[in-house]
């Protein structure tokens, strides 16, 4: 699959680095250098699922607990996608879950560790890997949770706020259902709207059931 602007893959082409398995594709990845982000980090978080998923869901980047776990959407914002996906009525086992930027990236301040939003050259630096993912696995549909993902699988800016809820045809790869990262989600859970926007997205994610039962 051609991701991001394009280059990357010819880049993919070039390195000559491609793996027939997911597993020789992560051990790949586990040495990693082609941003700095390695360096601060505790460990790769890779993609975690089955190769013959039917769909991949895509976050942003690993936050604390999935850095020191070295498993996708394992803390708080895992465990709140976890819920929603079972409302939806997705098993999350089936699904292959995977980041667009597979280092944490983060501020230290005192003994925490917060997160820092990786920029567009890190991001199109590792979708060289989703790329990769994206070719081992071919699922019938690729969810775009929040902005960086969508950005990662454009290689442009595309509103979510605009796109979410929406499957937009993609004419190099699988098509993409757009939605909110679910960390928004616990940023506005003290809003009065907060049960309307976990609502909306469920009901996006419900849409993978949808597209899987007519595709
Ligand atoms: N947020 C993400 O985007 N990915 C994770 O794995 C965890 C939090």
């Amino acid at each position: 699959m051609t991701i991001g602007h394009g280059k990357f893959g010819p880049a993919l082409e070039q390195e000559g680095a491609r793996a027939a398995t997911l597993p020789d594709l992560r051990e790949q990845a586990s040495g990693c250098h082609r941003c700095d982000l390695y360096k601060a980090a505790t460990q790769l978080v890779f993609g975690e699922g089955a190769q013959g998923a039917s769909v991949v869901l895509v976050g942003e980047q690993p936050g604390d607990r999935e850095d020191i776990a070295g498993r996708p959407f394992v803390g708080p914002a895992g465990l709140l996608l976890n819920e929603c996906l079972h409302e939806a009525g997705v098993d999350r086992s089936r699904c292959y879950v995977t980041n667009a930027v597979k280092h944490f990236k983060f501020q230290q301040r005192g003994k925490r560790r917060l997160h820092a939003k990786p920029n567009a050259d890190e991001i199109q630096r590792c979708a060289w890997w989703l790329a990769a993912e994206l070719d081992l696995i071919h699922p019938r549909l690729v969810v775009a949770l929040g902005g960086t993902a969508l950005y990662t699988l454009f290689g442009r800016s595309v509103s979510v706020t605009k796109a979410r809820g929406q499957i937009l045809q993609v004419p190099t790869g699988p098509p993409v259902l757009v939605t909110v990262h679910p960390s928004y989600l616990l940023r506005t859970q003290k809003r009065p709207d907060a049960e309307m926007v976990r609502h909306q997205f469920v009901t996006d994610l419900h849409q993978i059931v949808q597209f899987c039962t007519e595709a």
